[in-house]
């Protein structure tokens, strides 16, 4: 099973976001046997709650439910996953800081699998409202992710 966890800061908006976009592609391409997905916050704030109401309905407009409830990064997420993926430079450097030296973990943007996305980070919706551009940034680099995953293990 290859296992892939998004990270932003609260985990109501951005990282579930892309957890649930890319989970529907994954079903889509009937690989949930294969691929699994999970995302989490850097902070703690927000421990236990459900999405943000408009992650939820930005997802349904594209017809994707989403169940999840927010958690915190943990030491245990850096044995677990293979691919750890932050929404921005800030959550980045949050999980760098909490890397153990021997995780053998990818660590990375999540918008370096967007290659033509025009930024690098998912700006924060939670105090701009923009969470259809935010879903914008998440849709191509799920994509991306997708089919880079299906390359690295032969998928
Ligand atoms: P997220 O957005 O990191 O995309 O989930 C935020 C949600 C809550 C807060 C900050 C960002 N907050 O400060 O409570």
């Amino acid at each position: 099973m290859v296992k892939v966890l998004m990270v932003c800061l609260g985990n109501i908006c951005r990282s579930p976001m892309a957890e649930a976009v890319l989970l529907h592609k994954i079903e889509q391409a009937g690989l949930s046997e294969q691929i699994a997905v999970d995302s989490a916050g850097t902070g703690s704030w927000h421990i236990g709650e459900a999405a943000h109401k408009s992650t939820r309905s930005q997802l349904a407009k594209v017809g994707i439910n989403y169940i999840g409830c927010a958690r915190q990064l943990r030491a245990a997420d850096f044995r677990e996953f293979d691919y750890i993926l932050a929404m921005d430079a800030q959550n980045l450097r949050d999980i760098q800081y909490l890397q153990p030296e021997a995780t053998t973990a990818t660590i990375k943007l999540f918008l370096d699998y967007a290659p033509t996305s025009p930024v690098r980070e998912v700006p924060d919706p939670y105090y701009t409202g923009e969470y259809e551009h935010v879903y914008n940034l998440i849709e191509p680099a799920a994509e991306g992710l997708l089919q880079a995953i299906r390359a690295e293990h032969r998928l």
